[in-house]
């Protein structure tokens, strides 16, 4: 197959939601039917256990684990489907983030009881910056939640999404008998027997069908035509094209779990789902079909043995075709590298590739070279832009506790920051450093692993910030009287990018009204 046809059936994308909205459900349950898997059970059995919360060891077991699930490639109806893993865990926002960065659409799993919760907040705003077309699976319809209409007002107002219902339910919770499809125009419903039953379902051609009424009841089967009125009414017909410019939003309805709606779900997002999208760089914008080689890193893995301090660098194919045994550019270092052994992953099984194609994920065995943004090339000088750092939410200094391993120390904290797993500011008053993670829990695996991989022991001391701002210099002559001002909160990150480091909400207000040549934003610029 050529570059274009084996470009255009892939389909690379990310499942977002709050924690124990469905995400492995849905995960698991689309490798079902796309064959991937043979038995429920084989992702969920990998998932980062939740008692994790204050157990940073489970979480150093489950890291290893984790790799086998940071991409499950499938085929499905000729195309090649590429899931990233999005970690759900609270502490693994960071990561989340920055694998958004590597997708070319997503879909949102939302909990019909517990509607829009905080961090899917979180993650479709980071979406919506970058444009990423996203679909809405509204969970766990088998079980009591709310009403339909008014759960999509609230994705509407709390995620400013604009949705177009591609699915309706028939009944919720106990009285939930399946769905309406307004894409396919046709209706499925499952009883207690075809539950868990991959691919089985009972297909009626149009709602005017008159065996509905006897199978729904006639109560239902009212409530199910006046309903689908009313959201042909209400919502605006469906436009693929806004779809994929992030402007509409469609939603499906289903029970991961039941493998409801799971189909439907699949069926449209194989055809409506953007292909490998180009990516800008700084020096231009490259397109998924130029012939020559280029792709950046988006994940970091470290090896599980302290003794091979190699890692896995995430690269995702961006244009032409990646080959095995061939030099390419690592444009940072301006340095040749040759792999041997890239990994694909297919499912969960990992193996050994010789090509790839824009849109595929292929795992590079690092020593050191690589860090979170860099990029790849048959030689070209391209910078990916689009890969910025998020404001962490909390903040410690760093202190070395044995001044013999000052070296390890450095290197250690170097390494890990390298890999994301959290955010290194330098104080400019002093020279102090300060550690920043999106969950606390990070500080303790931080230091567990400086100690255990890097022979290095660090403390902690609070360090009361309330959030790290980059600061966008627009006149540089209120820049030097807010750093005199400031002194006590000015650092600078791992690229030597100036950072305000708020010590409350009230201290960053002021600054932006005082400094208005200043602007303060929550994440870096690319
Ligand atoms: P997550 O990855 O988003 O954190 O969620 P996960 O899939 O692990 O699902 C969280 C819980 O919700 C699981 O139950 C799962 O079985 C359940 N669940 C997922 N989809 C549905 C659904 O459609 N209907 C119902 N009723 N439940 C659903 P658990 O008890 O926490 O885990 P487990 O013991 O079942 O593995």
């Amino acid at each position: 197959m050529d570059l274009n046809s084996e470009i255009k059936r892939r389909r690379t994308f990310g499942i977002i939601s709050h924690p124990d909205a469905g995400k492995t459900t849905l995960t698991e349950k689309l490798l079902l039917f796309g064959g991937a898997i043979q038995e429920a059970g084989a992702v969920k059995s990998n998932k980062i256990k939740k008692t994790a919360t204050s157990d940073f060891m489970e979480i150093e077991k489950q890291r290893g684990i984790s790799v086998a699930t940071s991409v499950m490639a499938f085929e499905y109806a000729g195309r090649k489907i590429n899931i990233l893993d999005t970690p759900g865990h609270q502490d693994f926002a960071e990561d989340t983030y920055r694998t958004l960065t590597a997708v070319d659409s997503a879909i949102v799993v939302i909990d019909v009881a517990k509607g829009v919760e905080t961090q899917t907040e979180k993650l479709v705003s980071v979406s919506r910056m970058r444009s990423i077309p996203l679909i809405v699976f509204i969970n766990k319809m088998d079980r009591e939640g709310r009403d339909a209409f008014d759960l999509l007002d609230e994705v509407e107002q709390k995620l400013g999404l604009k949705v177009v219902p591609l699915s309706w339910p028939i009944g919720i919770g106990r009285e939930f008998k399946g769905v309406y499809n307004l894409w396919e125009k046709n209706l499925k419903f499952y009883t207690e027997a075809l539950k868990q039953k991959i691919g089985d379902s009972i297909e009626v051609e149009n709602l005017e069908d008159p065996r509905l009424e006897s199978w729904i009841g006639a109560s239902a089967t009212a409530l199910l035509r006046e309903e689908v009125e009313l959201v042909q009414e209400v919502y605006p017909a469906f436009d693929p094209e806004a779809y994929r410019r992030g402007e509409q939003c469609p939603v499906f309805f289903g029970s991961a779990l039941n493998n409801f709606g799971v189909g439907e779900l699949l069926d449209c997002f194989v055809e409506i789902a953007p292909p490998p999208q180009p990516k800008q760089t700084e020096e231009r914008m490259v397109r998924p079909e130029e012939p020559q080689f280029s792709g950046f890193i988006f994940k970091i893995h470290a090896n599980m043995d302290p003794n091979h301090r190699d890692r896995l660098a995430f690269v995702k194919v961006v244009s032409g075709v990646f080959e095995r045994n061939t030099n390419y550019r690592h444009i940072r270092l301006n340095k040749m590298l040759k792999f041997s052994s890239p990994t694909a992953f297919m499912a969960s099984k990992k193996s050994v590739v010789d090509e790839a194609f824009p849109g595929d994920i292929v795992g590079l065995h690092d020593t050191g070279n690589f860090r979170i943004g860099d990029g790849l090339s048959a030689g070209e000088t391209l910078h990916f832009t689009g890969i910025p750092s998020f404001s962490p939410e909390h903040f410690r200094f760093i202190n070395n506790a044995d001044p013999l391993k000052s070296k390890q120390l450095a290197k250690g904290i170097d390494q890990l920051m390298d890999e994301g797993v959290a955010q290194l500011f330098t104080l400019e008053q002093n020279g102090r450093k300060i550690i920043g993670t999106v969950g606390a829990l990070q500080y303790e695996v931080i230091q567990y692993r400086l100690e255990h991989e890097y022979g290095a022991k660090c403390s902690y001391e609070p360090y009361p910030a309330y959030k790290a701002c980059w600061i966008r210099i627009e006149d540089p002559v209120q820049f030097e009287e807010f750093r005199k001002l400031k002194s006590r909160n000015i650092a600078r990150d791992k690229y030597d990018r100036p950072v305000f480091l708020a010590d409350s909400a009230y201290s960053l207000q002021t600054a932006e009204q005082k400094f208005p040549g200043l602007q303060f934003l929550l994440k870096s610029e690319d």
